[in-house]
């Protein structure tokens, strides 16, 4: 069954009905569902079932700790880029062991956190970064479990914010450069070098990209073995598309089945990263429309949620699909869906054909459980939307609401402003 449809014409989560939330919470909030989290994770998982691997859900696409202990019960782990993730994902009981720690920038405190956790490895984005490490983990009497991130420069064919395989961009060594490096890596003291990382864009919806970038590193490691050096973790980073609107990504089973065979008899573990894939279709955002405007021959439909809360339309010109809560009849219009935030790109959606709306009716963002809540921001002083998780019947809070008191936390007027 669906874990968003309509029942007798209300949209439901699971068994909830979106209305009901609203009534109990207020709007704007974001909604998730355990079954479509749970059924996302094991068709992905499951699809690798055929080698030794780890699914290491991409903490940034949604780091709620309900969503990331709901995944570690599963069996998963965490890909995190700074602190602050490693924070949360211990915290919501991922055992280190299944944490992998990416990022071009990690500071010489973040460092000392992971190793002092003991997670798996740190994906390493250059030399100066790999000696800071190096230092670090002398400073520590430790060893620091590392894998390269290399750049296999593939063109992973989506939008040029979220890609990031092709050399001009700023992440990885490129892959030319990558034995030298390791070469180098070799003769550090407090650096064990376990694995290699590559990463090629998100929201793919084609598997020869992955394909194409794996077959490279596969020979690296290859030539890294030859040299003796014994890479035996395989991290292909995430990347996965959703359906936003009629894309046709692929099934985790056509990617494994894609991949699978390049790694065959290397005996290594394969590490995945999906975040997109693993939440996007299983959240929505749910907001109230306070005003339907007519001006200049257009339609603005303005509700109560806005860029701060779902940025990624405004950010990207990213399509999010818009549902009225309570299905209505009548002739669609065409709108722009606003939100109140002083700023023209502040939009949900734009000359959208939409059932008529009222001011009142609640109308559901789709496919906003990745990137949604995790890229919200305060601006103009508003406070951050709740979360909620609805399974089967019931719904639970899994992160309130943000008081005005949240909004001026740690915030001081400095003695000589007083006087
Ligand atoms: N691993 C690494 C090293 C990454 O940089 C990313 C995403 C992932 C895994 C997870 O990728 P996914 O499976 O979710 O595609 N804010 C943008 C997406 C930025 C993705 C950044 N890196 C958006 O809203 O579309």
């Amino acid at each position: 069954m669906a874990s968003f449809e309509y029942r007798n014409g209300s949209f439901h989560a699971e068994d909830v009905s979106v209305s009901a939330v609203a009534d109990r919470i207020d709007t704007p909030f974001y909604l998730y569902s355990h079954a479509a989290l749970t059924d996302n994770f094991r068709a992905f998982d499951g699809a690798f079932s055929g080698m030794p691997h780890l699914t290491c859900f991409a903490v940034k696409a949604n780091s709620n700790l309900a969503v990331l202990s709901l995944f570690a019960k599963e069996g998963g782990g965490a890909d995190i880029v700074s602190g602050g993730e490693l924070f949360r994902a211990l915290r919501a009981g991922v055992p280190a062991d299944r944490i992998v720690f990416a990022g071009v920038g990690k500071k010489r405190s973040e460092i000392q956190a992971a190793l002092e956790a003991g997670i798996r490895m740190l994906n390493v984005e250059s030399r100066e970064e790999l000696a800071a490490i190096n230092e670090v983990a002398g400073r520590m009497g430790k060893k620091a479990p590392i894998a390269l991130r290399v750049n296999p420069d593939i063109d992973p064919k989506t939008h040029p914010y979220i890609s990031t395989g092709l050399r001009k961009y700023k992440f990885g060594i490129a892959i030319e450069e990558a034995l030298e490096h390791y070469r180098e890596a070799r003769a550090l003291s407090n650096i064990a070098l376990v694995g290699i990382h590559h990463h090629i864009g998100s929201q793919l919806t084609e598997v020869q990209p992955f394909a194409d970038a794996l077959a490279r590193i596969v020979d690296l490691v290859r030539n890294l073995r030859a040299e003796g050096i014994d890479i035996r973790q395989i991290d292909v980073g995430g990347g996965l598309g959703i359906v936003y609107k009629d894309e046709t990504p692929p099934h985790p089973d056509e990617l494994a089945g894609a991949v699978l065979p390049l790694l065959d008899g290397l005996g290594c573990t394969l590490v995945l990263e999906p975040g997109r894939a693993l939440v996007g279709n299983a959240g929505i955002l749910v907001t109230r429309v306070l005003y339907v405007k007519r001006s200049g021959g257009k339609t603005f439909v303005i509700v109560d949620a806005a860029m701060n809360d779902l940025t990624r339309p405004s950010l990207y010109g990213a399509y999010h699909a818009v549902v009225p809560v309570r299905e209505r009849g009548g002739k669609p219009v065409k709108a722009d869906i606003v939100g109140p935030i002083c700023e023209s790109g502040d939009f949900l959606a734009k000359d959208r054909e939409i059932p008529p709306v009222s001011s009142g009716d609640l109308l559901a963002v789709m496919s906003a459980g990745a990137y949604g809540f995790t890229m919200s921001s305060n601006y103009n002083s508003r406070p951050r939307i709740p979360e909620a998780m609805v399974r089967d019947d019931n719904f639970f809070i899994v992160r309130e609401r943000e008081t005005f008191e949240d909004l001026v936390r740690g915030e001081q007027i400095p003695e000589l402003l007083l006087a």
